[in-house]
């Protein structure tokens, strides 16, 4: 992305001080959303990173990423997997637990979604501690389809989560907008 669309992108997420809770700075990529000309950017910025990776499946890791990824997908004309939280799937389902930092949280995917020599990018708002997105690349790899790389709008550095994921990405990039 050029700095212009990097420029537009950041003025259109909005910084909630104590949200969730006291401390906690969240990111709201409603305003993003809302203006077309940033929501086409940040798809178009996307379907970019899918193509020049080859990817031929998108993971969205519920509840933003969905949002970011499924317009991407079109766009790229690829297929859209949803990755949700635990208990939304209907049917037969490959799990993944992972640590938060009071306890754990688990995600899980359609097995039959994913297949060997499937080429997946994992499409996320946000990466945080990196628990997310770092158990979403165990589920593709225990489904035996290749992860080409996972590509975030923003990445909170200061919580390392480059650092956590590195391990699970084999040498893929983690790309942050
Ligand atoms: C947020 C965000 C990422 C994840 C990042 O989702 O959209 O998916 O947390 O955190 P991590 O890197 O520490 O794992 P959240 O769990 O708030 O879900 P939501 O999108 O459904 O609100």
């Amino acid at each position: 992305t050029d700095q212009s669309t990097r420029e537009l992108l950041l003025s259109r997420i909005r910084d909630v001080a104590d949200y969730p809770k006291p401390g906690v700075v969240f990111k709201d990529i409603t305003p993003l959303l809302a203006d077309p000309k940033a929501f086409t950017a940040l798809t178009e910025a996307l379907a970019e990173t899918c193509v020049r990776h080859g990817a031929t499946k998108i993971i969205g890791l519920e509840a933003r990423g969905f949002i970011l990824a499924a317009p991407v997908a079109v766009r790229a004309g690829v297929g859209f997997i949803p990755v949700r939280k635990a208990g939304k799937l209907p049917g037969a389902t490959l799990a993944q637990a992972y640590e938060l930092e009071y306890g754990t949280a688990e995600i899980e995917v359609h097995a039959e979604d994913l297949e060997a020599g499937d080429r997946v990018l994992v499409i996320d708002d946000v990466l945080a501690t990196g628990g997310t997105a770092e158990a979403s690349l165990e589920l593709v790899r225990r489904a035996g389809a290749d992860v080409v790389g996972v590509a975030v709008l923003m990445e909170l550095a200061f919580l390392k989560g480059r650092e956590r994921l590195e391990p699970a990405l084999h040498g893929a990039p983690l790309e942050a907008l």
